[in-house]
Formats: C-alpha cells, sequence, structure tokens
C-alpha cells in the first residue's frame, strides 16, 4: 500500500470502520448477522495512525497542485490579471529531498520578489489582451526614420497585430496609416520601397497620395466612370495613425489617448542630457528576423545587468558590481559607470547607460560616442522580430572595417541574448514556470517593475478596438 491513493482510499476506509465499530454493542444486536462480516478494528487502527499522518501531511501539497496544474488557470477557466500577480500558483513536489517552492518561499519571506506567471508569457489570451491595452495605449516603438529616408519612401510595420504603413511625404514629413485599402481592405504595401507620388493598391488600382487622400478609383461607378452619388474620392482617406517622430525613432500611440509624448518620454530624455541629437548617425542596421520567444522577456533580459558577466563573459568587459538599476516611470535599465574604459579589441567594455522606454523602446548608450536602438516587434506570444540599429554620436567617420567590426560584436552579443529568451520562453512550458521564478533585488527589482507596469496595463480596461482616426 504505498501508493498516495490506496492510502487515501485506505484511510476513508478505517475511519468509516472506527465510527461503525463505535456503534457496534447496538448494531450487533440490531444486526447480528451483517457485523459478523466486518474485520475487527484492530486491524485496522494498526495502520490507521501512521497513514492518517502521511496523509495529512501529503494531500494538501500533492494533490492541490496537481490540480492547478492540469487546469492552468484559476478561477473559472478564463485566464485574468490575478493569474499575473506574484505568486501565482506554484508547483509543490518534493523531489529527491529537495525543497518545495512553496516553502522556500516561506523561508525567505521577506526575500525574493517572484516574476510574471508562465501564463503572461505563453497564454494567447492574455496576447490579446495585451494588444488591446499595452500595446493599444501607450507609446509603441514601430519603426526607424531613416529607413523612409525619401519622400515616397513606404515601409509595412505591426503593432499590436495590425498592419501599419509609415510613409515619407512629399514635404518630409512621416505620417503612419492603417496599411488597409479603404475598397476592400487588403493590405496595401507589402515590403519597404519607394511608391513615387501614390501609393496604389494592387488589387483594383485604387490610389492614394502621400497624404492618404484617395485620389483614384478607377471605373468603380462603371467603365471610364469613378465617381456617383453618395460617392465622392474627396470624402475617402487611409486611416491615420497618432504618431510622433522622435529623432530617428517612431512612435505611434494606436488609441489616441496617451499623453504627449514629450510627457511620457521625460524621465528617458532626462538621462540622455548632453547628447546633441544633431550629430547623431545611423551606420548600420541589423535585422535579427524572428525570435521564438516572448516580447517581454527580451525587454526583461535588457533591463537586467545580472546576466552580463556569464552570457557575455567573451564579449562584453562590465563587471557586475559596476552596474546599478534605473527604475523611473516609463524608463526602466540599469547602467554601468566604469573608473576607466576597459574593453579590448573587439569586446564592450565602457561605461554603459541601458535605458528602455515602456513598453518596447530599447536605448543602449555607449560613452563616448556610440548608441545602439533595438526594435522590439511584438509578434504574438511566442513570436517577435527585433532590429539594432547603430548610431555614432559625435559625427566620427568610421571605416567600412570598423563598421563591420561593430556590426559583428553586436550580432554576437544579440545572438547570446536571444539563445537566453528563447530557452526562457522553452522553460515557461514547465509548472515550475507558474510561480513566475525568484527575482534577484539587487539586479532584478528593475524587472519586476517593468512587470508592474505590464500587470497594471493588463488590469486596465480596454477601449475594445484601436480608434481609427479618418
Ligand atoms: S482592394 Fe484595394 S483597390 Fe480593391
Ligand atoms: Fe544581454
Amino acid at each position: 500500500m504505498e501508493n498516495l491513493e490506496e492510502i487515501a482510499i485506505f484511510t476513508t476506509k478505517a475511519s468509516i470502520i472506527c465510527v461503525f465499530r463505535t456503534f457496534t454493542p447496538f448494531l450487533d444486536q440490531i444486526f447480528p448477522d451483517s457485523c459478523q462480516k466486518i474485520p475487527p478494528c484492530s486491524e485496522y487502527r494498526r495502520f490507521l495512525l501512521p497513514r492518517l499522518t502521511i496523509f495529512a501531511i501529503i494531500i494538501p501539497r500533492t494533490v492541490q497542485p496537481v490540480q492547478n496544474l492540469q487546469t492552468g488557470r484559476h478561477g473559472r477557466g478564463r485566464v485574468s490579471c490575478a493569474n499575473l500577480k506574484k505568486g501565482g500558483p506554484h508547483l509543490a513536489v518534493s523531489e529527491g529531498g529537495q525543497m518545495t517552492i512553496a516553502e522556500e518561499r516561506s523561508r525567505i519571506s521577506g526575500g525574493p520578489q517572484h516574476g510574471l506567471t508562465a501564463d503572461a508569457y505563453r497564454s494567447e489570451e492574455i496576447w490579446q489582451q495585451e494588444c488591446q491595452t499595452i500595446l493599444a495605449k501607450n507609446w509603441v516603438f514601430i519603426g526607424f526614420a531613416h529607413q523612409i529616408a525619401e519622400p515616397g519612401d513606404a515601409n509595412p510595420v505591426t503593432c499590436a497585430g495590425l498592419p501599419l504603413l509609415t510613409v515619407r511625404g512629399r514635404d518630409g514629413t512621416i505620417q503612419v496609416f492603417h496599411n488597409v485599402c479603404l475598397h476592400r481592405c487588403m493590405t496595401l504595401v507589402d515590403k519597404p520601397k519607394n511608391v513615387g507620388k501614390l501609393i496604389r493598391c494592387p488589387y483594383h488600382a485604387w490610389a492614394y497620395d502621400l497624404d492618404g487622400r484617395l485620389r483614384a478609383a478607377p471605373h468603380f461607378a462603371g467603365t471610364g466612370k469613378q465617381e456617383f452619388e453618395g460617392f465622392d474620392l474627396r470624402q475617402h482617406r487611409l486611416r491615420q495613425v497618432r504618431t510622433h517622430v522622435w529623432h530617428d525613432w517612431i512612435f505611434v500611440n494606436l488609441d489616441g489617448e496617451a499623453a504627449a509624448f514629450e510627457d511620457y518620454a521625460a524621465p528617458l530624455i532626462s538621462r540622455l542630457e548632453g547628447m546633441d541629437f544633431t550629430k547623431i548617425e545611423p551606420i548600420g542596421l541589423l535585422d535579427f528576423g524572428e525570435i521564438n520567444t516572448n516580447w517581454k522577456l527580451i525587454m526583461e533580459n535588457f533591463i537586467e545587468p545580472y546576466h552580463v558577466q556569464f552570457v557575455h563573459a567573451s564579449t562584453t568587459d562590465q563587471p557586475l558590481e559596476d552596474h546599478y538599476t534605473i527604475i523611473d516611470g516609463n524608463c526602466i535599465g540599469s547602467a554601468v559607470d566604469l573608473k576607466e574604459e576597459i574593453g579590448t579589441s573587439g569586446s564592450l567594455g565602457v561605461s554603459s547607460r541601458y535605458l528602455t522606454l515602456y513598453p518596447n523602446f530599447i536605448l543602449g548608450r555607449y560613452f563616448p560616442d556610440q548608441l545602439g536602438v533595438y526594435l522590439n516587434v511584438p509578434i504574438g506570444p511566442g513570436r517577435m522580430r527585433q532590429y539594432r540599429a547603430l548610431y555614432t554620436t559625435e559625427g566620427q567617420h568610421l571605416s567600412a572595417e570598423e563598421i563591420q567590426g561593430l556590426r559583428n560584436l553586436w550580432w554576437d552579443v544579440h545572438k547570446e541574448d536571444h539563445e537566453m529568451v528563447e530557452r526562457m520562453f522553452e522553460g515557461r512550458r514547465s509548472p515550475v514556470a507558474w510561480d513566475g521564478g525568484l527575482l534577484s533585488p539587487a539586479w532584478e527589482d528593475s524587472v519586476r517593475a517593468f512587470q508592474d507596469l505590464i500587470e497594471r496595463d493588463l488590469a486596465s480596461d480596454s477601449n475594445g478596438k484601436e480608434k481609427v482616426d479618418g
């Protein structure tokens, strides 16, 4: 009788028999034949006490968590924000004498905080919530202005799963439209290109100017006729998205309700004091393609300096003890102040600022004269895309060889990180990850601050759909 189920059945039976036996003197007289068939009480009692003790210890620790793991949910099957709270459902299986997470947590009460539960990274439902809240309410980074340098340049991008189109107008300004034709709602542009003076839909040749105004709807009203009563070309234009271009970086706010960008980004902007943005020059763009992870893991990885000494041992020379974390509203990250630059050729060993603007903008400043900006494009719960733009900040001239050296260095650094975040995503298949892991109070309080913003937004009301400006 070693297995848990047998012990449970036996203990239940024994309890019933003992109660039954209490009344035996009366029952023996009433049902003499039946009572003779019941085994003596002492046989059960011999097992009862030790089994009851085992039962009392094991059942609460094992049975309940298994139920949680099977359903993967609290409550009524709907993934709610409560699932994202620190210390959500947890595994408490004791194996090989190791301390369970529940035990560990109580042992270190007041110790490390927990991260977001696995659902926050893997659930399709939470991804949909993110699209309606985090990625709709905030200023989301979607592209580099230098990618559309000339009038007529157009670049299709996505934000919160929506197809958008960044366009450089004839006057040099940048506008962002929903990349959808007004006729039959086909996506208008499917790859970066110069569209000339008109954005022409390939399906029935409706054409829009660079400000989004509908200029042609050939034969829409019959051969050679476009307009008719109730349909006036001038009444129609591509739907615009609230846009802010900050230096080389294009942001959108889908619901149109976020604070003015300068206020929203003030904590980040204040940390870039002394930078002459007129001297910033893009010298390269790395396209890492799709990465099999959740976009938040990439953000968290950048925010914490804890992993640098281990993951980037061959590419960086930045001692952990010289780092500190930064938590200031929408700007979260870390920094390292080195007394002297210790980098060797092909590695990074300089004072740096690793700054993010919630939710997906990343800026790395490397003193004295380099800047890197990451474009992190969330695509789904387990898919994202990443680019890195390299900049000089002092107008210095770099040779092609030097630029290639920088490209190689950053390619390697990012690849080191990608392996980690893909494996972090895999790890979140396990019930162990329901707990959200443990966060260092010294190096990952910044990660927790990022996660607090995620929880805040997921708990907020969504408008149900993004605002579409006419
Ligand atoms: S769908 Fe664009 S012209 Fe018909
Ligand atoms: Fe890293």
